[in-house]
């Protein structure tokens, strides 16, 4: 959901800024524009509806130089999709320009102030308040003359600063002014932003991958920080307690792992990347000679950490069914209770808990806000919070008392992948570090690590039914509904498999325990509605055999998910995807696996735009 980058330096701002929108047109978007300081002195600005291709269209008749710019990708909120509501927006006379992400819940009031007082608004959205908003506070500033503060980038700042204590709600903010050339101020409360810190240049984004290539020097803004860009200098003050010195970070990603390369689409680039990322997830996290799982950033003494008796496990869309599989690894390695809770609801709702619950925000983007709204909730409530996100310096990172990063490199589908099984890994490894404080043998432990060793092979194996898949998607594709049925640890995968067909084709799926099929799901079956089984080995195979049959009596089409090997599923299914054989708790691992790419091919099939779906967002920072 919208994007900011922004360009302060020696090189024409335009081509960051569109190399860098383009790069963030994953979040999801309708618009896009920018917006520089032209040679000639004046805010020269360009925006347009749909794809940044437009805008770069647009911008090759209409070119715009300068060497200080912002630029912007918009979801829209507070108006629709058209030029006149694309940012930057313009305050005042021409003099400010400005990009926003976040919601402004005070425009209205603010607005109707400042059209009393002369100025006129252009868009529908509660972004353009802002730009006209510190017009008016840079106009009193510099009216006010004594005491006040003269040098351009104080003023500026201050401006800012003021400006942003009127506002209430979430922003990430970034202002270029027709009067300080050179000179970039970004804001940060609630909306993520970051600095890439060059050779006499400086580089703006509301997240890291427009970096890469770039510098990979980086400062995370924390929340009421403000920030002073020019050429050869940063300078970062607290909204309260004035400079402080910021820490410069080196940025791990490379330019390689943004771009598509051989891949059609980041999905499923992402898809054939997971052995990496769960090698990746896995580096340094596991102990052999004590038979456990290392974790380096949870915060928490090993007498608090023994202390815990409960876990609470809480996270949206794909991150919730991570959360889910959490559930029964953690519950079976560590015997300790763990509950799963939306995070949406979590926010509302008042759980009796005990100081010996541990709470994890599991979060690939540590930005979603019905997340962070909870981990919040949770903290306030004294409960020790820990994030488990992707997103390195991400607010769900910065806010947390601790956590675990992912490691799956940067995540660029809309749909959820190679994250969603580092989140699982990172579940079975919570796992495997409480079982190992708890009850679990060195014996048991030992043979989890080299379980989880084998993953990244085990994955590689999994991504072997590919050409399969491809045929078995052109074969369904014409369908409308499906449904995805799985017991015990491949319960969640069902539901995460409804859910990417869901995402990326616009086909009604839903995912079900195969046992509760009786209770109602039973009675969609008909020729046109295929079941997908999650059927490898395991106590519960018959079980779900006896499933399959009763679809086949109906008449259902059945795609068989099975282990390599099973001859029984392969005379009753119509297809079957083929993964290697595992014990329970390496399935949703290898079970997953076709289930992506099921989805991924019937979304190609149908023609539809896998790595931007129609109405969802990456990270959805609003509630
Ligand atoms: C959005 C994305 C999903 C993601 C969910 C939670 O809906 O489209 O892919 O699973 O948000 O995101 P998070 O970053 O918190 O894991």
């Amino acid at each position: 959901m919208c994007g900011i980058v922004g360009y302060v330096g020696p090189r024409n701002a335009v081509e960051f800024l569109l190399e860098g929108l383009r790069r963030l047109e994953y979040r999801g978007y309708d618009s896009a524009g920018v917006a520089t300081l032209t040679p000639q002195g004046e805010l020269g600005v360009s925006k347009s509806v749909g794809r940044i291709a437009a805008l770069s269209e647009q911008l090759e008749c209409r070119p715009l130089s300068g060497s200080l710019g912002i630029g912007h990708t918009r979801w829209a909120t507070h108006g629709p999709p058209t030029q006149s509501n694309a940012h930057p927006h313009l305050g005042g006379d021409r003099e400010i320009a400005i990009v926003h992400n976040g919601v402004i819940e005070n425009y209205q009031a603010l607005k109707e102030d400042l059209e009393i007082e002369g100025y006129r608004f252009r868009s529908e959205t509660d972004s353009e308040v802002i730009a006209h908003l510190i017009d008016r506070q840079l106009t009193e500033l510099i009216a006010s003359g004594n005491g006040t503060p003269r040098e351009p980038a104080e003023l500026a700042a201050e401006a800012v600063k003021r400006a942003v204590s009127r506002l209430h709600g979430t922003l990430g903010v970034a202002a270029v002014f027709r009067r300080f050339p050179g000179l970039l101020v970004a804001a940060r409360r609630g909306s993520p932003l970051v600095i890439g810190v060059g050779d006499g240049e400086h580089f703006l984004a509301s997240d890291a991958s427009p970096l890469a290539g770039y510098t990979d020097k980086i400062v995370y803004l924390a929340d009421h920080q403000i920030a002073v860009l020019t050429a050869d200098r940063l300078k970062v003050t607290h909204r309260e307690t004035g400079p402080i010195r910021h820490r410069v970070h080196t940025l791990d990603i490379d330019v390689q792992q943004v771009e598509l390369g051989r891949y059609p689409h980041y999905m499923l680039k992402e898809i054939c990347e997971q052995p990496q990322s769960l090698a990746d997830t896995m580096r340094g996290r596991l102990n052999h000679e004590d038979a456990t799982a290392v974790f380096g950033g949870l915060n928490l003494t090993p007498q608090q950490l023994r202390g815990i008796d409960r876990i609470l496990l809480t996270a949206c869309g794909t991150s919730w069914h991570a959360a889910l599989v959490g559930e029964y690894l953690i519950e079976e390695m560590a015997r300790l209770p763990v509950e799963v809770e939306y995070a949406s609801e979590l926010r509302y709702r008042n759980p009796p808990m005990d100081r010996s619950t541990l709470v994890f925000a599991i979060t690939q983007s540590g930005e979603t806000a019905d997340t962070l709204a909870a981990m919040r909730e949770m903290k306030r409530k004294g409960h020790p919070t820990l994030a488990v996100c992707n997103v390195v310096g991400s607010t769900a990172a910065q806010e947390s008392d601790g956590g675990i990063y992912l490691h799956a490199g940067p995540e660029i589908g809309v749909a959820s992948t190679k994250a969603y099984t580092s989140q699982c890994l990172v579940m079975a490894l919570l796992g495997l570090y409480f079982g190992r404080m708890q009850h679990l043998s060195y014996d048991a432990g030992r043979r989890y690590i080299d379980g989880f060793r084998r993953l990244p092979e085990l994955v590689e194996k999994s991504l072997q039914c590919q050409s399969e898949a491809q045929r078995i998607a052109e074969k369904y594709a014409h369908c409308q509904n499906f449904l995805y049925l799985g017991r015990q640890h491949n319960f969640p995968t069902a539901l995460e498999g409804a859910l990417k067909l869901k995402e990326i084709s616009y086909i009604h799926a839903e995912g079900y325990p195969a046992a509760e099929m009786k209770h109602g799901p039973i009675a969609l079956v008909d020729e046109h509605t295929p079941s997908v089984f999650l059927m490898p080995p395991g106590f519960i195979y018959d079980k779900v055999l006896s499933n399959v049959e009763e679809v086949k009596a109906r008449g259902g089409p059945v795609i068989a998910i099975a282990a390599e090997g099973d001859r029984r599923v392969a005379e009753l299914a119509d297809d079957v995807l083929y993964t290697p054989a595992v014990p329970e708790y390496l399935q949703p691992f290898t079970t997953v696996v076709p289930l992506q790419l099921l989805a991924y091919y019937i979304a190609v099939q149908r023609g539809c735009d896998v790595d931007r779906p129609r109405n969802l967002a990456k990270s959805v920072t609003v509630e």
